[in-house]
């Protein structure tokens, strides 16, 4: 039986509900692959030590001051003093966070502790401080690296630019370094060259590409580290370790190359600890090495996607000169998780706190200090809310603060700005009683 001819209605019918289909089809695929990145427009610059208000305009003035005043006038307005002077940052590619801290509630494998056994005592012997950070995918390197000096999280078209880099012009931490009158110098993947092509006083990129390369690639970062080490002029040293990714590309996590491997970054933490703690700082400066790695890696060694072995990875940070640093051992915050990933919200004390992003708190030997990096982060945060809920902070926020809302238990209120309006005040609040205790007790 022959199928009955289609008729002009039904023809017409059907390729209008092809197209509507196709149309959906290429929504979802835009708004899936070109998410809408949420952050605040423009450089920022003093405002953000000041809270944020209704009509908060982001206009700047301090373009003619010289770097090192606007370096001083920062440190002013933000009334926490620093506690370090320099800093190294050396970023191991692909290094699970279980290599040296375990897993859950396991310690880290014995395999390790011989691969890694300076590292591994620093920690057991308090000197150090380590974190699992959480990597948000996707995992490769130029989107991490992005999300670590931005903060703002990559989408996956930045998996198409990896391979070709542009200059990063979003606002982003080594850009106030650099605005401070910090010098910056970097040895290792010329990602970072790329990406910053006109930062560095003095770099020497190491090319990415070819995986098979265990060696070169960081033996030529690491033949920069006795000059740069006796130099005394940078503030800021960027060391990207190539090696270890490459190893797991080619053998996966247990790989026969993965022991030495681990080994010589060992001896790299060693060698720059020890040189610090025997020859100090001539000036009395104060040094921090931050070791980091931009993602961890699958057991076959390969990028996994968002699995727990992929995104589980690590920032340790080792205070160069003191023997009895100040670390807070039971903190443990998610450091590389960013200001617009989502807002954590949750009740201590009545305290309302923020799931801290990007800025480890573990150094403020004060509480005030901490707490005053809370108000700042909280402002940070409302700036960035500002751009979603407008609006925010216009209403009743001023009389909340004063009371009658804030005696609500939050669950009750309407909608979302509501909400987080209510969560302000009380944190305001609590903020304000708390800082008045402290005044007291320091009169008492
Ligand atoms: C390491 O440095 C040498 C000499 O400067 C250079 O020829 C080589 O290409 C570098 N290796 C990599 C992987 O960039």
């Amino acid at each position: 039986m022959a199928g009955r001819p289609l008729s002009c209605g039904r023809l017409a019918t059907l390729t209008f509900a092809a197209v509507l289909l196709q149309i959906i089809g290429l929504l979802l695929f835009v708004f899936g692959f070109f998410p809408v990145n949420p952050a605040l427009p423009g450089i920022s610059g003093a405002e953000s030590y000041r809270m944020p208000t209704c009509d908060d305009s982001f206009e700047t003035d301090n373009g003619n001051l010289l770097p090192e005043q606007l370096g001083s006038l920062y440190r002013d307005m933000s009334q926490i003093p620093s506690t370090f002077d320099r800093i190294i940052l050396m970023v191991i590619d692909g290094l699970p966070a279980e290599f040296l801290i375990g897993r859950g509630d396991q310690p880290s494998q014995n395999s390790m502790w011989e691969a890694m056994p300076y590292t591994h005592s620093l920690l057991s012997k308090q000197r150090a401080i380590a974190y699992h950070a959480k990597a948000a995918p996707p995992t490769v390197t130029m989107p991490r690296l992005k999300a670590m000096v931005s903060g703002a999280i990559g989408g996956f078209l930045d998996v198409a630019f990896n391979f070709n880099t542009q200059a990063f012009l979003d606002d982003n931490l080594l850009d106030h370094f650099y605005r401070i009158g910090w010098k910056l110098i970097m040895f290792g993947d010329n990602t970072w060259t790329k990406l910053f092509p006109s930062l560095f006083t003095r770099d020497d990129g190491v090319s990415s590409f070819y995986v098979k390369d265990t060696v070169e690639v960081d033996f030529n970062v690491s033949r920069h580290l006795e000059a740069e080490l006796a130099a005394s002029d940078w503030k800021l040293m960027i060391l990207p370790y190539l090696g270890v990714d490459h190893v797991g590309h080619i053998g996966g996590r247990h790989s026969l190359l993965m022991a030495p491997k681990l080994k010589e970054m060992d001896d790299v933490i060693k060698m720059i600890h020890i040189h610090s703690s025997l020859n100090g700082d001539d000036h009395g400066r104060r040094m921090l090495l931050v070791v980091v790695s931009d993602h961890g890696m699958t057991e076959s060694g390969n990028h996994g996607g968002s699995s727990y072995e992929e995104t589980d990875s690590l920032a340790v940070f080792i205070d160069l000169q003191s023997q009895s640093p100040i670390y807070a051992p039971s903190m443990r915050r998610e450091v590389f998780q960013v200001f617009n990933d989502k807002v954590v919200f949750g009740k201590t004390n009545e305290l309302v706190t923020l799931t801290l992003k990007q800025r480890p708190m573990t150094y403020w030997s004060f509480d005030e200090h901490k707490l005053r990096a809370l108000e700042l982060n909280s402002w940070q945060l409302l700036r960035l809310l500002q751009v979603h809920l407008p609006g925010l902070l216009c209403g009743d926020m001023m009389d909340a603060v004063n009371g009658k809302q804030a005696l609500l238990p939050y669950e009750n209120l309407g909608n979302m700005a509501v909400k987080l309006e209510g969560l302000y005040s009380k944190a305001r609040i609590a903020h304000a009683h708390w800082k008045l205790h402290l005044h007291d007790s320091s009169l008492a």
